[in-house]
């Protein structure tokens, strides 16, 4: 694992004159079970969000609106990626660092979880992370 796995995902889009239409299916556009969706909205200007880790956690992180930056970090490497569009979105595995900033004021970034929320997941410190990404 690591940040190499951490990829923009092209999900379907479909157009016609009415405007467009994208959709997630669970095992298929992404590679596991959507248990949980969550999304950050009203963001304040020049605020960042994340800034922890997750032990089992796979996410999808979309820019529904607005654009928005995301730093992924394994401990060793580290991808910054630039979401905007409403049909990409970002895999993030486990054992990644993740930082989100840059938000436009209209930014709404929805986020696909493979499980429910468990704060037992978290790495809300930099160090404890990096202890864990020593063991493996
Ligand atoms: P957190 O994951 O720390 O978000 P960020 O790193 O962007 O600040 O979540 C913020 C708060 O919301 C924290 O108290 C946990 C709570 N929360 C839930 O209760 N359920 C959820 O699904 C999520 C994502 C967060």
């Amino acid at each position: 694992m690591g940040v190499h796995e951490c990829k923009i995902i092209e999900l379907p889009k479909m157009e016609d004159d009415r405007g467009s239409l994208s959709f997630v299916e669970s095992d298929s556009h992404i590679p596991f079970d959507l248990q949980r969706i969550y999304y950050l909205y009203n963001i304040s200007e020049g605020a960042s969000r994340g800034a922890h880790g997750h032990k089992k956690l796979q996410q999808l992180v979309i820019a529904m609106s607005g654009h928005f930056t995301i730093e992924v970090d394994d401990g060793g490497d580290k991808k910054i990626f630039h979401l905007d569009k409403p049909n990409l979105g970002l895999y993030v595995c486990p054992m990644i660092w993740r930082h989100l900033y840059d938000f436009s004021p209209d930014a709404v970034c929805v986020v696909l979880a493979s499980l429910h929320y468990d704060e037992s997941d978290y790495y809300r410190n930099y160090e404890d992370f990096m202890k864990d990404v020593k063991k493996q």
